[in-house]
């Protein structure tokens, strides 16, 4: 049975406490003069906790900013464009645990003409109960995971994320927000890979972080598979550390109490964790790169199974087989 590498939800809060006091040896990389001018920056989950402050920080840093989200429309927009004082916020309608909504998310960016320069995949959800979405496919699988690869997938086949530009132009970047809870999970298991099966709040963060490492395999074989032999998309990993946000809105009682204070306490602000995001985002240090993992402003390996080509294979056609199933319409890239 697939494991993650926690099994209690405190016990991981805490692991993040000593992030919190970790080097940062990248931090000073990071200008205020890095602008995204004429950019396009594209953030799922921009509503709240770190997606917000992404959104931001773009904004502050001059990028047209595409907030998708399921709430908060348009308010959260509003609130971000009064903050930055940019007119070029806007915000779109995306339920990543309704998979129709994507088909729609991307028709409307490809009838509207809108190619980001930077997609950053950030929506998530800790969910303490598992939930049966209507296809059927369980919620945090569905929204963490199997909805990124189809997110992706079309958008790369509409053309929203071009694979083509021109020599000397900048390449798309696509940033999956992972969490580095996903190291030492277990490996991949197909038996069960998509299959619906209750859980609890210990199961239930086990799986959180042992979906991060199926999310991180996912986007080193994406890169594989797009850049054959040239870079034509960044597509890069990153944990942001510990975030004071509404991640674990859904924990029962004493626990929800019991981690909101771990989180008030030493937890760094949205704002704060969206900067090494922003760094992978806009940095000429990452023009050209892909595969690459960002801990907060630590590079490092993501766990080695996540590198495997037979390994990526296999998950790649798990994935295309389970999003056939439950949608006719399905279609992997390559
Ligand atoms: N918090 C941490 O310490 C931490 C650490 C490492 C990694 N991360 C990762 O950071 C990312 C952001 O999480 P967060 O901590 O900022 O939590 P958050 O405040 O709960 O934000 C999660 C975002 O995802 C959105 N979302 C959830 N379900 C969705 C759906 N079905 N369709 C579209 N959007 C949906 C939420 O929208 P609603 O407001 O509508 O629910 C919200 O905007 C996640 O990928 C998480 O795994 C967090």
């Amino acid at each position: 049975m697939a494991r993650g590498r926690f099994d209690n939800p405190v016990v991981a809060a805490l692991a993040g406490v000593k992030d919190f006091f970790s080097g940062q040896p990248l931090s000073e990389r990071l200008h205020d003069t890095d602008s995204f001018e004429g950019k396009t920056v594209l953030i799922t989950g921009a509503n709240s906790g770190l997606g917000y402050g992404i959104a931001l920080e773009a904004a502050r840093r001059r990028a047209r900013v595409i907030m998708a989200g399921r709430s908060g429309i348009p308010e959260k927009g509003k609130m971000i464009a009064d903050k930055s004082g940019s007119d070029r916020v806007e915000m779109r309608y995306l339920d990543l645990s309704k998979i129709e909504t994507i088909y729609d998310f991307v028709d409307g960016l490809s009838k509207d003409g809108i190619t980001p320069d930077v997609t950053i995949l950030n929506a998530g959800v800790a969910l303490p109960f598992a939930r049966k979405t209507e296809s059927g496919i369980e919620e945090m699988f569905l929204v963490n995971y199997l909805s990124n690869v189809i997110l992706t997938n079309l958008m790369i086949q509409s053309g929203v994320v071009p694979l083509n530009r021109d020599e000397g132009e900048p390449k798309p970047r696509i940033l999956f927000i992972s969490s580095d809870s996903h190291q030492g999970s277990s490996a991949i298991d197909y038996d069960e890979f998509g299959v619906f099966q209750s859980y609890g709040p210990s199961k239930g963060i086990s799986n959180y972080s042992y979906f991060k490492l199926v999310l991180n395999t996912y986007a080193v074989e994406l890169s594989r598979r797009v850049n054959r032999g040239q870079v034509r998309v960044g597509i890069n990993a990153i944990c942001p550390g510990p975030v004071h946000s509404e991640i674990i809105k859904e924990a029962p009682g004493v626990l929800y109490y019991t981690l909101k204070g771990i989180f008030r306490l030493v937890f760094r602000s949205p704002e704060k964790a969206a900067l090494p995001v922003i760094y992978m985002a806009v940095s000429d240090d990452y023009e050209g790169k892909t595969e690459e993992y960002l801990h907060m402003f630590r590079h490092k390996r993501m766990d080695e199974k996540c590198y495997d080509v037979a390994e990526g294979k296999k998950l790649w056609e798990a994935s295309g087989r389970l999003w056939r199933s439950v949608d006719p319409k399905a279609s992997m890239i390559g």
